[in-house]
Formats: structure tokens, sequence, C-alpha cells
């Protein structure tokens, strides 16, 4: 494990292992890098540091620290953690589950964790996504599981907007992000990856905070969604196998 992914480097180089773990599976509240090809995480890096990549709730502390780690570091230590985090196997860590209730939860930090005392509440147009058992997360264990209840009938409307375009309101995703939406070059994969952090990418890229060199292609894919169209996209990308 490189350096600057295991211990960062001060004062402004957290190391990416403490957000995004050691193998790369990564959380709700930040992004999975395992298995993304090193062209687009460098092309990332570089967004991030030019300003052509932001993010919806500039003041969340993740994504302030991610920016100034980005700024910081070196061509060096870009190259180390793209080829680190590339050629890890991404994992099947998260179940996604339609559902008229949710837990209820409480924001610990930067994510939604059940409460101790148990009780449900309506889940309503959202996804709410937590680990299973925090205290694993909060460890960094990889191993870590995830449930992201999302509304009924999300997954089967994803489906069908993801693998026919909806009629135009979409862009099928296979045609670029590749059969499997695995990834194809410089086009990340998508599959299993958090629908948090997808719906979150997807609301960016429709709102035009995120303007990196290749973004322009996915405007048609989002300009024309509903929210409960994203949530329904993110739901089903984020049920397939990584
Ligand atoms: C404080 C937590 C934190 C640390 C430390 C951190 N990151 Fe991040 N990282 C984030 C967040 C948050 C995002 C963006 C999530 C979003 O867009 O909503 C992100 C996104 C990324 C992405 C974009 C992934 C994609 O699919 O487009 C890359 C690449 C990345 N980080 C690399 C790194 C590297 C390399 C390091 C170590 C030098 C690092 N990060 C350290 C929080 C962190
Ligand atoms: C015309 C090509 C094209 C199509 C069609 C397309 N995408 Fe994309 N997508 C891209 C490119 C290029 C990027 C990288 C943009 C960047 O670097 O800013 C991307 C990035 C993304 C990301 C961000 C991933 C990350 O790691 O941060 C998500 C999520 C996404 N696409 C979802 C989808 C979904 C869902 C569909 C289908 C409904 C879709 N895309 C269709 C080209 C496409």
């Amino acid at each position: 494990m490189p350096e600057v992914v295991a211990l960062g480097r001060k004062p402004d180089v957290r190391a990416c292992a403490s957000c995004h773990r050691t193998e790369g599976t990564g959380g709700p509240e930040n992004s999975s890098l395992a298995g993304l090809n090193a062209d687009y995480f460098k092309q990332q890096i570089a967004d991030f540091k030019s300003g052509a990549r932001k993010f919806s709730g500039p003041q969340r502390s993740a994504v302030v620290l991610m920016t100034a780690a980005a700024k910081a570091m070196t061509d060096a230590e870009v190259q180390a953690a793209a080829e680190y985090f590339a050629v890890l196997k991404p994992k099947h860590i998260i179940k996604v589950v339609e559902s008229d209730t949710v837990p209820m939860t409480y924001i610990a930090r930067l994510f939604f964790v059940k409460r101790p005392e148990g009780g449900t509440e309506p889940l309503g147009q959202r996804i709410v996504e937590m680990p299973d058992d925090v205290a694993q997360f909060e460890l960094r264990d990889p191993r870590s599981q995830f449930t992201a209840y999302v509304p009924p009938g999300s997954i089967a409307k994803g489906e069908f907007l993801a693998k026919t375009g909806g009629d135009g309101r979409s862009v099928q995703c296979s045609l670029c992000h590749g059969p499997d939406l695995k990834g194809n070059g410089l086009i990340p994969r998508i599959a299993g990856r958090s629908p948090t952090y997808l719906m979150r990418q997807l609301y960016d890229f429709q709102h035009g905070v995120r303007t990196g060199s290749t973004s322009a292609l996915m405007t048609p894919t989002v300009e024309k969604l509903s929210i409960d169209d994203m949530i329904a996209v993110a739901a089903y990308v984020g049920s397939l196998d990584p």
C-alpha cells in the first residue's frame, strides 16, 4: 500500500484509506475507489484540484478535506494512489431493499445510523443507506456491509430507464459505461456502488456542479430526469453485481 494511502502526508493530504478504506470500499458519505480506471482516477483528482469538480453541499467536511488533499498531492502521489486502487477488486457489500418504511436513524458524523432503541418511520422519496454494523464501519473494516432502503418499485423503474433510456428521458448507460456497467476506459464503473453516492453524482451532473473535461457526456442522461427518476436509477445500478 503506498504511503499516501496508508498514512497521507501532513498537513493537507489525509490518508486516503481513512475515508475510502484500505480496500477502496468507501462509504455512502465518500466514494468507493476499488477497480476505478487509473486514468479516470487521475482525471478526477485534476478536476478537484482545478475546481471543475465541485459538490452540492460544498460545506460538508469530507469534501472540504478531499479537495484540500487533491490540491496538495504531488503527481507521484496521485500516480501511486491511482495504481493501487485500480487493481483492487470491487466487493459486493451493499444490499438494496425496497420498502415503505425504514429503521429510525440519526446522523453520526456524515452518514445515517440505525437508532439503537429501534422503531421505524416512513421512507418517503429518499434513499436511506446505513452500515449494518456501525462499529465495524467506524473501525474502517473493508468487510462492512450496508443496506440502502429505496422506495417500492425503484429497481424496476431504474432498470427501465438505464436499459432503454426511457423513451428519450435518459440514455442507455451501457452505451458508455460498458455492457455490465463495469466501466470502459475513462468512463468509470458504476455497477454495485453506493446508491447514495450514485444519486449525488447524477444530481451534481444535472446541476452543473461536476464540470470536468468529460462531464458534458452525462448531460443528455440526466437533464430530463426528476429526483424520483434519479433515485430509481441509483437504486437499480447500486443493486447490480459490482
Ligand atoms: C476526509 C475523507 C477523504 C479523504 C481523506 C480522501 N477522500 Fe477522496 N473522496 C472523499 C469524498 C467525500 C469524495 C467525493 C464524494 C462525492 O462526490 O460525493 C471523494 C472522492 C474521491 C475520488 C473520486 C471517485 C470517483 O468515482 O469519481 C477520488 C479519485 C478520490 N476521492 C481519491 C482520494 C485519494 C487519492 C485520497 C488520498 C490522498 C483521498 N481521496 C482522500 C473523501 C475523502
Ligand atoms: C454518452 C456517454 C454516457 C452515457 C450514455 C452515460 N454516462 Fe455516466 N458517465 C459518462 C462519463 C464520460 C462520466 C465521467 C464524467 C466525469 O469524469 O466527470 C460518467 C460518470 C458517471 C457517474 C459518476 C461516477 C463516479 O465514479 O463518480 C455516474 C454515477 C454515471 N455516470 C451514471 C450513469 C448512468 C446511471 C447512466 C445511464 C442512465 C449513464 N451514466 C450514462 C458517460 C456516460
